[in-house]
């Protein structure tokens, strides 16, 4: 493996040679984000994953993202830097405890949230993201119920957003779980002057003390659209680089866990490392391997989600 110093240009010329596009989330760490064509949230990543002519997709992200972009774009090799890169909403919706709740509720709709495994994509009628979620569910017929899963959280901000019951299936997100509101509200009052911007995956009470609401890339136009000076971020602190990169005359607040820490970065995101970055380019390896009928299956409600969020 080359030099530290040297790897960002390493990993530039296998680009080249594997005719490779580099696709990151805005949680991975502030060098990969460097090495990447292209950094977006889940729909646009997918999108970019749907549309690339590259031959090679590295997913710098989590393992349902890289899926999707295998379930969009099957003829590509779609390479994942770590493997174990997993989340915790889609490991809490197993794929066989996910079909019971469905037979239970055998008159509702389904959207799940896109942080789901293919399986559970595969016996879903729409997928969302947390971009596209409130406008999707607002087109769904009025007569119809509907079921949401896997993160309660969004589901509840969706429910509230698009004035439609949800029946949530019981996950959640470790990282916007621990956001302590007693910080929150100690750096508002040491910074009023800041706005307070949040993902939906955060709990109710913490979403009711934000001045807006996104997705990571709502919350990045949102910093340098609005007029206020410095912000206090509710989500993984990944998305700080893109937000000072954007607006450096900015200033931007973390807020800390519950128990005191700043130790709100994603496990699974940081797995990826630069140099699992250029070892998997390196070996093309590992690659993310789909039944065929589970991802022909999966593949309908996604591009149904496409199609309405267009
Ligand atoms: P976005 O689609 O907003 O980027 O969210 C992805 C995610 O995993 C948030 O935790
Ligand atoms: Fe999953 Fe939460 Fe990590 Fe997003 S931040 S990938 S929802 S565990």
């Amino acid at each position: 493996m080359p030099p530290r110093a040297e790897l960002a240009a390493a990993i530039e010329t296998l680009r080249r040679e594997r005719n490779a596009i580099i696709l990151a989330h805005y949680y991975q760490d502030d060098a990969i984000q460097d090495c990447a064509d292209f950094i977006g949230d889940s729909l646009e990543l997918s999108r970019r994953a749907a549309s690339t002519d590259a031959e090679v997709i590295v997913f710098c992200g989590v393992h349902f993202m890289a899926e999707t972009a295998k379930i969009l774009n099957p003829g590509r090799t779609v390479l994942l830097p770590d493997l174990e890169a997993g989340c915790s909403l889609a490991d809490a919706c197993p794929a066989d405890a996910f079909a019971d709740f469905r037979q239970r509720h055998p008159d509702h709709l389904v959207v799940s949230y896109i942080n789901c495994s293919a399986a559970v994509k595969a016996q879903s009628d729409l997928i969302c993201t947390s971009s596209n979620a409130v406008h999707l569910v607002q087109q769904l017929p009025a007569d119809r119920p509907i079921l949401f899963a896997p993160d309660q959280n969004l589901g509840r901000w969706v429910a509230r957003q698009s004035g439609r019951e949800l029946t949530l299936w019981p996950g959640s997100c470790i990282v916007h779980e621990t956001f302590s509101e007693q910080a929150l509200l100690r750096l508002r009052q040491e910074h009023p002057e800041a706005e307070v911007i949040a993902h939906p995956e955060c709990q109710q009470h913490l979403l009711d003390l934000a001045d807006f609401i996104g997705s990571t890339s709502k919350l990045l136009q949102r910093t340098q659209s609005s007029l206020a000076s410095s912000f206090i971020v509710l989500t993984e602190p990944g998305i700080l680089h893109q937000m000072r990169r954007r607006a450096p005359e900015k200033r931007f607040h973390e807020v800390p866990g519950a128990d005191g820490c700043s130790c709100n970065a994603c496990p699974y995101m940081r797995l990826n490392t630069l140099e699992k970055l250029w070892q998997c380019l390196h070996t093309m390896a590992p690659a993310i391997e789909l039944d065929e009928d589970i991802r022909q299956r999966a593949l309908v409600p996604i591009e149904r989600m496409l199609a309405m969020s267009a």
